[in-house]
């Protein structure tokens, strides 16, 4: 008999649907002692009744305090706009719920110091989505530098590019607002990109940067003018503590591309590359190959030797983006189960905002800033 475990889940839009999908798959597909309940569901806008009962959920409220206080739920998981996070976070974690958090975790390193440390007093699980994380050619990538074959790290490039906002006439939505959102592309997209240079190559000791705001207002759905207040794009350099460099772009008006997330890691024994678009998929070149059949070759990361794949469908059966997701879930739930911290939590999630801070800083500036040491 497996044991419920209780979620309230705030925000029912985009996140709100990849999390109620992973936590209707999470037990199907993977061993674990749990089985997730959908206990209620939160939302501002009126089609949330309908969003409740399609993702299978068993109540649903327009008022997140219901969540965080509702004696039902075990778990909060905040999948709203940057300027909930925090407080939902503090109150859950008051409240003595685990607490699961979209990325980025808050809109400041203050912000995320502060629910990371909140979360550790009150002793309860954490866990920020960095989803990427959870695909299997990540984890080979991890796995690959972590056994030294890539030889020392030289080179981190990281980009993320979408064309959502290409178009001057796109309305004005969160993501523009500063006071909302953080900042733009460069927290947006440029969270899941550090969050994977950190967890790949290791700590980040300065960043150079600069970004911009190429659409400087826009109209509401209503019409009404607003202004910008958040990136574009973005640009920014770094240098890691262990000597290594670092270069990354995020855009969210860059034509023809939807959501594509790139990496290369580079060192002195190898290269491996990464392309979201092919997502089974990871490039791999290692100097010592035969010369003559020496270059850079696909490896298709469907094997049951690859990391979550073995729990999916025979070989060369394919994932997709939304399987991250499930198995994130299952990362925490097996981290409930053995009592320890999942991975990655707030610290992490902290760690991400010292060098967002940093970047919009040095932009700011126009100096290098260095990443404080936590
Ligand atoms: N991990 C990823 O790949 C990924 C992708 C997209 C978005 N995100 C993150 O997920 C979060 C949500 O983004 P989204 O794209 O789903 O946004 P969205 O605009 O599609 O949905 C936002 C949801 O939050 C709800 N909401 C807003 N303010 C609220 C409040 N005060 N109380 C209760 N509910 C409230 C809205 O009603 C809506 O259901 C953001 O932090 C974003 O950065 C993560």
């Amino acid at each position: 008999m497996k044991r419920p475990i209780r979620f309230g889940l705030i925000g029912h839009r985009f996140m709100g649907k990849a999390h109620s999908q992973a936590l209707h798959d999470v037990s199907f597909f993977f061993p674990t002692p749990y089985e997730p309940v959908r206990a209620v569901i939160c939302g501002l806008e009126a089609d949330l009744p309908e969003a409740a009962a399609r993702y299978g959920w068993a109540r649903h409220t327009k008022d997140w305090r219901e969540v965080v206080s509702d004696p039902e739920v075990d778990v909060v998981v905040i999948a709203s706009p940057g300027n909930t996070h925090c407080e939902i976070a503090l109150a859950a974690a008051q409240a003595g719920k685990h607490v699961i958090c979209e990325k980025p975790l808050a809109r400041t390193a203050e912000e995320a110091e502060r629910m990371w440390r909140a979360a550790e007093r009150a002793g309860v699980k954490h866990l920020v989505n960095f989803n990427y994380r959870r695909l299997p050619a990540v984890q080979l990538a991890r796995d690959l530098i972590a056994a030294g074959k890539l030889g020392q790290v030289y080179y981190f490039r990281g980009t993320y590019w979408q064309d959502w906002a290409l178009d001057p006439a796109f309305p004005f939505v969160w993501r523009m607002d500063k006071s909302i959102a953080g900042d733009g592309s460069m927290a947006d997209k440029g969270s899941h990109l550090v969050d994977l240079a950190l967890f790949l190559v290791g700590d980040i000791a300065e960043v150079a940067a600069a970004k911009t705001i190429f659409v400087r207002e826009r109209a509401l759905a209503s019409g009404e003018p607003r202004p910008v207040t958040t990136d574009d794009a973005a640009a920014f350099v770094v240098r890691f503590r262990n000597g290594a460099l670092g270069l990354f772009g995020t855009s969210r008006m860059s034509a023809g591309h939807k959501n594509a997330l790139g990496f290369e890691v580079n060192g002195s024994l190898g290269s491996l590359l990464f392309d979201l678009e092919r997502l089974n998929e990871l490039q791999v070149y290692f100097a010592g190959d035969e010369p003559d059949t020496n270059g850079f070759r696909t490896v298709m990361v469907t094997e049951s030797a690859h990391r979550y794949v073995a729990h999916w469908w025979p070989p060369g059966h394919v994932l997709g983006w939304e399987h991250a997701f499930i198995h994130q879930y299952w990362e925490f739930l097996e981290a409930l189960r053995e009592d320890r911290q999942p991975s990655p939590n707030f610290y992490d999630g902290y760690r991400v905002q010292l060098v967002l801070d940093a970047v919009a800083l040095a932009d700011q500036q126009k100096t290098w800033i260095a990443v404080p040491e936590v």
